[in-house]
């Protein structure tokens, strides 16, 4: 081996033991499984004076925020509180809703509807790039879903998710001797945990809600500034940037978009904590994506797990499973960003014009394969 070789050799073994030291002390329990491929972003100390909107709640579990859209926070703000709001960038100057006079580009409580065309990414790549943001990516890949779908997953989101900003992607696996081997970019970095397998897939859909509240407490609350939370079986085919990024975001569900909300699969079982009535609701959410900041992701998850614990106890479960109680989070706490079906497309519809540019698209679901009961 040569002298250059040895130098990063030695450097790895240095690197690779601080990191366990590290994330021993951290991790909640001291014995998470875990691979890490580069360093630590140094987000713990500053997130607090990166701007307006990392206030104390990352450092005062007591704080209680009240859920806002967007336009609203942005209208309080203009009376400013801070020096650093005169940067803010205010939601007109990037989104434009008439570009998409076709589709819902704004919803009863004013907050954006984002497809193609309504915003500009020039702008938005400015103010982001100067908040020095780290995105976070949550997947799961439990089973069979490891060699069918997470390394497409993976690789096709090193090369579109958050062009230009730092990520890192948490991944949860159920044996991390299958976790595949693969190059992340330079901003990008990969964390690998174990968790235990749960028999049914309606069961690891539902215990990702505990699983993702447990580490955002961890350590996610002090590594990145937003999160997404997605499903591993989906490809990215296009750039899913910045536009996306918001204090709570929800994606519509492909086959609903053009729906009326009573025609939406919601649980309608009185019994069930995720219940809504017929003539209620505002969109079809899919479970498959949904982000926000991570204190706003906490409460999600957490929320969402309340409600599906409560049906275990009744011995009922909701209709679509963690998906239905999302719906009934973001019904009764309105997201304040919501992605147009372009972010989470399924080609088995065709591709109407209204879907301008597909930027994730669904897998075929391989269900057969990949699930033990189907
Ligand atoms: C959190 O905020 C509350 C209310 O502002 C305050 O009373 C409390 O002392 C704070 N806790 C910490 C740990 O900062
Ligand atoms: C969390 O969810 C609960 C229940 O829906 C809601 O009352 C509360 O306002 C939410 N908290 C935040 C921080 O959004
Ligand atoms: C985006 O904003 C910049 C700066 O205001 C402007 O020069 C550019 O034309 C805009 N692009 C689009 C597509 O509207």
């Amino acid at each position: 081996m040569n002298i250059k070789g040895k130098v990063i050799l030695s450097m790895l073994v240095v690197s690779t033991v601080i990191v366990v030291f590290w994330e021993y002390i951290n991790s909640p329990e001291g014995s998470f499984l875990w691979i890490y491929h580069s360093k630590n972003p140094e987000i713990g100390d500053s997130s607090t004076q990166k701007g307006w909107w990392f206030p104390s709640w990352f450092n005062n579990g007591t704080h209680t925020y009240q859920e806002e859209d967007d336009m609203a926070k942005e209208k309080g703000r203009k009376k400013g509180q801070r020096k650093e709001d005169k940067e803010e960038l205010q939601l007109w100057e990037w989104f434009n809703p008439e570009r998409r006079p076709e589709v819902v580009t704004v919803t009863r409580w004013k907050a954006p509807v984002v497809w193609e065309g309504t915003f500009n990414r020039t702008i938005l790549e400015n103010y982001y790039a100067k908040q020095k943001i780290t995105v976070g990516l949550t997947v799961f890949a439990i089973g069979r879903y490891i060699e069918h779908y997470l390394e497409e997953f993976i690789t096709s989101a090193n090369k579109y998710f958050m062009v230009g900003h730092k990520v890192i992607f948490y991944i949860m696996v159920d044996d991390v001797s299958k976790m595949p081997l693969i190059e992340l970019g330079p901003l990008r970095s990969s964390k690998v945990f174990e968790v235990r397998p749960e028999k049914r897939w309606q069961d690891i859909s539902m215990m990702r809600m505990k699983t993702i509240g447990e580490h955002i407490l961890a350590h996610i609350q002090h590594e990145v500034d937003f999160l997404f939370c997605m499903d591993v079986d989906q490809v990215f085919q296009d750039n899913f940037g910045v536009e996306t990024l918001g204090q709570s975001v929800a994606q519509l569900q492909a086959w609903w978009y053009r729906a009326y909300p009573h025609e939406f699969t919601y649980e309608r079982r009185k019994e069930s904590a995720a219940y809504i009535p017929f003539g209620l609701g505002d969109f079809y959410y899919h479970a498959a994506i949904f982000g926000g900041t991570p204190i706003q992701v906490l409460n999600i998850t957490q929320e969402c797990f309340k409600g599906i614990l409560q049906d275990k106890k009744n011995d009922i479960e909701a209709e679509w499973h963690d998906e239905s109680h999302l719906n009934k989070y973001f019904f009764l706490n309105k997201p304040s960003k919501i992605l147009s079906p372009e972010y989470c497309w399924d080609y088995h519809i065709g591709l109407p014009s209204d879907i301008k540019i597909v930027r994730l698209s669904w897998q075929t679901k391989e269900y057969n394969l990949v699930r033990n009961n189907v």
